[in-house]
């Protein structure tokens, strides 16, 4: 019988302490440390020899060659775009994602599209019915794709061995669990040691593995940050629950731009992909409503245009209400002290709510005019003419501060058909492209609200 002992891990670090710690002293943080059992003889000795010794030689870097990457075209556009151009053989990719937002959706649905590519769904968390049942909704159905419903790290390999599939997804790695930890699945070091070795079986065999990962209550992937440290990519599916609109985010790609960004609507059949993000806003006629104005903004590298929402009324009780949905509300205060004192407009009465439409959350500077914009028109009740858009970094004295890309920016207003955009100035060097739409450069906030507002 293996002795059996307690260590205490930290939950963010990784950390390990024979004793149980307040604060970690390695990263800081507080009440992070949870008890994990170990076998004595635990050591890595012991784990099965599944694969075969590596095989490879140290080379001279010079002659390592550097052809493009073979990529595996996952046959979504989206899905593609975030991963840097399909996904890369023998890498390891974790999706995170609220319980609940659709990540095996998307998982299921992207591998029932691929029918040249034998798949292996390792499931620990829904029967082969369930799975089915979803399947039939997503109605896709391809000739291979394989499903087990697993949670034994040990009893996947021997599958994986005996399917020797092309790609494997584990939904989720928080389901799984090795024999050789004797701490429950989904502690920080089973979730550990099941990682390491799914990553050497991708690394030995070339084939990829797509992780699916919970988040805690911080909204981080749970299990130790190491876990972030041994994938290749992080990807980040979020979104709310309320609205179809889903966001998959990179956040760490080795073989890719982390700005990549893909867009989802959820739809009763499935997830669509959604290739021009200002449909968002297209949909919605606002004319002649005051609070709303409209941004041209960039997220990831796509410029779409968004609907910035606010509502400013007289504050019921002495201390006024401000919030802010899709936006961050430290920057939406600081934006309102700078109209105060800038523009002279006397906020400090009022609550002041604002909303992204959509229920994007946006993290463009690029906002800040459209932001204020609204405040302002909400404030005045006086609408903003429909054919405008702005574009525009706002500073603390009130200036008006360039943005990058200003060229995608304004073509994608014209190409929406909006007739007029305020730029900030001097952000139109190099800008040489002919466009139907009218600009205007403004310097300050107040030459901006005389634009908008005579
Ligand atoms: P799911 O993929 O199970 O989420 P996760 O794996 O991230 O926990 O998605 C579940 C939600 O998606 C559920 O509320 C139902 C909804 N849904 C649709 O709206 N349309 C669909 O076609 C499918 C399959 C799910
Ligand atoms: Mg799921």
């Amino acid at each position: 019988m293996a002795k059996t002992k307690s260590v205490y891990v930290c939950n963010n670090c990784g950390n390990d302490s024979p004793k149980w710690l307040g604060k970690c002293p390695v990263c800081g943080e507080w009440n992070t440390y949870v008890e994990e059992v170990v076998s004595k003889d635990n050591s890595s000795k012991n784990n099965l020899h599944i694969f075969e010794m590596s095989k490879a030689k140290p080379l001279l870097l010079k002659d390592v060659e550097t052809g493009e990457e073979p990529r595996i075209d996952l046959q979504d556009g989206e899905f593609n775009r975030v991963l840097g151009g399909g996904l890369v053989p023998g890498s390891l990719v974790l999706i995170g994602g609220e319980p609940g937002i659709g990540k095996s959706t998307l998982i299921l649905q992207t591998v029932l599209g691929l029918n040249n590519i034998k798949t292996l769904y390792v499931s620990g968390e829904e029967s082969a019915r369930q799975l089915k049942l979803r399947a039939d909704r997503i109605n896709s159905n391809s000739e291979n794709c394989f499903i087990v419903c697993e949670t034994n790290l040990e009893h996947i390999f021997v599958h994986i061995q005996n399917l020797k599939p092309d790609f494997v997804i584990i939904d989720s790695i928080q389901t799984i669990f090795t024999e050789n930890v004797e701490s429950s699945p989904g502690s920080v070091s089973q979730v550990r040691e099941c990682s390491a070795a799914i990553l050497k079986f991708a690394k030995e065999t070339g084939t990829p593995v797509v992780l699916i990962g919970h988040i805690n209550k911080e909204g981080s992937i749970a299990g130790p940050k190491v876990l972030e440290h041994i994938v290749d990519t992080v990807l980040q599916f979020e979104g709310d629950q309320h609205y179809m609109y889903r966001i998959l985010r990179s956040i760490k790609n080795r073989f890719g731009s982390t700005a990549e960004l893909g867009i989802y609507e959820m739809r009763q059949n499935g997830l669509r992909e959604v290739s021009n993000p200002s449909e968002l806003l297209l949909t919605q006629n606002h004319e002649g409503l005051s609070g709303v104005s409209i941004a041209a903004a960039i997220e990831g590298i796509r410029p779409f245009l968004i609907e910035t929402q606010a509502l400013v009324s007289t504050a019921a009780y002495g201390t006024p209400q401000r919030s802010a949905t899709g936006f961050d509300l430290r920057r939406m205060n600081m934006l309102l002290a700078v109209l105060e004192k800038r523009a002279g407009f006397k906020l400090i009465q009022k609550d002041v709510f604002l909303n992204i439409a959509g229920g994007l959350r946006v993290n463009d500077p690029a906002m800040d005019l459209s932001v204020i914009s609204a405040v302002l028109s909400s404030s005045l009740d006086i609408s903003i003419e429909k054919h405008i858009c702005m574009t525009g970094e706002v500073g603390l004295s009130g200036e008006i501060r360039p943005v990058n890309r200003i060229e995608q920016r304004v073509l994608e207003a014209e190409k929406l058909g909006f007739t007029k955009i305020l730029v900030p100035q001097n952000n139109l060097k190099g800008f040489t492209s002919k466009v139907n739409i009218e600009i205007v450069q403004v310097r300050k906030v107040e030459e901006a609200f005389r634009q908008l507002f005579g």
